[in-house]
């Protein structure tokens, strides 16, 4: 980990304009500087710098961030790598603690590791017809510099002639203690070294090279290897996939095989459903990405809970779905490049695939789909997209389309969804901005629990920040981005810095603070009547009319709700 004090200096020190100048030409526009914008294609500028507030902002593609966040947006790199990159350039030392440093010998490691599988490969003739008999390519093995695991201990017995540390081995995985002592973990598999964004060896997979049990055997979490924030392909596709849409698949073999046709915009997950982290990876490089899984019935069952995953983070999916029994590897062996092709020309949004072969005759399963539907649409964070989709949905259905926008009016069993009515999320979004903007009214926010009163995930996401950040010395819109951490989020606030709304005072900001919060007390307490949960509703209405008599005192939370979500992280 850098320490805190190198990442504040090179956040002050950093010249904005200067080092976006160094990518992009800049031309001075009256207090900001504006120029064509990197992260999308354009013909007149729209993409403007501010060296007063240290941020930029895209109103194109709405990209927006700090120094840190641009040059990890640009350069592709992690937060730490960025930190580097620009403490690098204004000659700031950046000595690590302990962590950093601490994990060389465990990459060290595998990279060795990495070598010598390789190396085995060369060796194995058995494992090499396994391979070709697969349909890879000499490129395509080089690339993901794929290897074999010979049997027996051959890491555990050539510690020396290889100048691996037993230790060091336990600690990445690669040899692990059973009652017969320290074994190789991986024996007789081809062997898949797992890469970080920046390219280094973290972890393994293994596959057998028969129909043996198990088929797959991956390194358990590491230190540096955390399967569930990883995805297989990532460092070769990272060039390719801002420029094309990344297609995600499943399994290790279907993203090389696809590799091998040419199509350099694969990701796979490490053999687990995908995850939040994962997702967020993905809209790093792209909004968008394509589903292709398993043509059976547990690859559009891991389909539909991907599509939930990837909607709340913002990323938008487009799904292929491959002919019953087939994956994408027998499927381009077998149709070719061509075929593939035009397979993902027939691609369909996420409405288009939960419709797919319902049969909408009764009323009861349309309202069904409809309630599934406006789930999914409830967890987009961009209101244009959620505002389209609803739109869409509402067509098919010939229903309205404030329906599907607000859960509420399609009550779930369980479940108790309530929309932000539009003219509340706008209201939400000023209060948000202001809070955003000036740590007093930060605080104010804080005390009446803005985050509680927004559903929209991106906006309650910011709340969090400001409430989890408001009492912090360096409170600015700049800390905010950079520890977002979330490329949605950062152009949101920058977006905020770049439009010049007047600030409301602090009476004023209360005033609507306490409005606003009222207004959702009440939708919660008539919620709580609908299901019958009498002392929550009243519990709710106290602190409602505590609020509405003098919403000028602060205001203590009732007692416990049960069911209630806390301010998390
Ligand atoms: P083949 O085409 O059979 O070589 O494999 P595949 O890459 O198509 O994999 P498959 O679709 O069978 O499985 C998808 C992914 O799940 C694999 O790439 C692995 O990451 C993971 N996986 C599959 N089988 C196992 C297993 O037995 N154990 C573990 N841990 N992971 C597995
Ligand atoms: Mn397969």
């Amino acid at each position: 980990m850098i320490r805190l004090a190198v990442i504040e200096r090179v956040r002050q020190e950093t010249d904005i304009v200067e080092l976006i100048g160094s990518y992009v030409s800049l031309k001075k526009a009256g207090r900001h500087y504006r120029g064509l914008c990197p992260f999308h294609a354009e013909r007149s500028p729209s993409f403007y710098v501010s060296p007063e507030r240290q941020a930029y902002h895209c109103f194109g593609c709405g990209a927006g961030g700090t120094a840190i966040s641009f040059v990890m947006a640009f350069e592709k790199l992690d937060f730490p790598e960025a930190v580097r990159f620009l403490a690098k350039r204004l000659g700031i030392k950046v000595d690590e603690e302990t962590n950093g440093g601490r994990n060389q010998p465990l990459y060290d490691t595998c990279e060795k590791a990495a070598r010598f599988y390789e190396q085995m490969l060369g060796k194995s003739t058995e494992a090499q017809r396994y391979i070709e008999k697969r349909g890879l390519g000499k490129a395509t093995i080089q690339r993901f510099r794929i290897g074999y695991a010979p049997c027996g201990n051959s890491l555990r017995g050539n510690l020396q002639k290889l100048g691996l540390n037993e230790q060091l081995l336990v600690n990445v995985g690669l040899v692990i203690r059973r009652d017969e002592g320290l074994i190789d973990y991986f024996r007789d598999r081809i062997m898949f070294p797992i890469f970080s964004i920046s390219g280094k060896v973290i972890g393994f997979g293994g596959r057998v090279l028969d129909d043996s049990e198990p088929k797959y055997l991956n390194s358990p979490d590491t230190p540096i290897f955390h399967k569930g924030e990883n995805l297989y392909g990532i460092f070769q596709a990272k060039a390719y996939i801002r420029d094309r849409v990344p297609i995600l698949v499943e399994g290790n073999f279907d993203l090389l095989s696809l590799v091998n046709h040419g199509f350099n915009n694969c990701l796979a997950p490490l053999g687990t459903a995908l995850t939040q982290e994962q997702a967020n990876l993905i809209r790093r490089y792209n909004r968008q990405v394509i589903l292709c899984y398993d043509g059976d019935e547990a690859g559009l069952k891991a389909c539909r809970r991907s599509i939930a995953v990837l909607l709340r983070v913002g990323v938008d999916p487009q799904i292929v779905i491959l002919p019953s029994g087939e994956d994408p590897d027998s499927f381009v062996q077998k149709a070719g490049r061509e075929g593939f092709l035009s397979r993902l020309s027939e691609g369909m949004d996420f409405v288009q695939f939960v419709i797919r072969g319902r049969s909408l005759s009764s009323v009861a399963e349309r309202r069904r789909v409809i309630n599934e539907l406006s789930e999914l649409v409830g967890l987009i964070a961009d209101g244009v997209s959620r505002e389209l989709y609803a739109e869409q949905i509402a067509k098919i259905f010939n229903v309205r389309a404030q329906l599907i926008l607000n859960g509420s009016a399609v009550p779930q069993r369980g479940g108790t969804r309530t929309g932000l009515p539009a003219t509340e999320l706008v209201l939400a979004e000023r209060l948000l901005g202001a809070a955003v903007r000036d740590q007093k009214l930060a605080s104010i926010a804080k005390r009446f629990y803005l985050s509680e009163a927004i559903d929209n995930g991106m906006l309650k996401g910011i709340a969090h920040l400001v409430e989890r950040y408001c009492e912090v010395d360096s409170y600015t819109p700049s800390l905010l981005i950079d520890v977002a951490d979330d490329e949605v989020i950062r152009g949101k606030i920058t977006q905020w810095l770049f439009t010049e709304d007047v600030l409301p005072s602090a009476e004023e900001f209360r005033e609507q603070l306490c409005r606003f919060r009222a207004r959702w007390l009440q939708r919660q307490i008539e919620l709580a009547y609908q299901q019958g949960e009498i002392e929550r509703a009243e519990i709710l209405s106290q602190e409602k009319d505590r609020i509405l008599r003098d919403n000028k005192t602060v205001v203590e939370k009732g007692g416990d709700r049960n069911g209630q979500e806390r301010c998390a992280g």
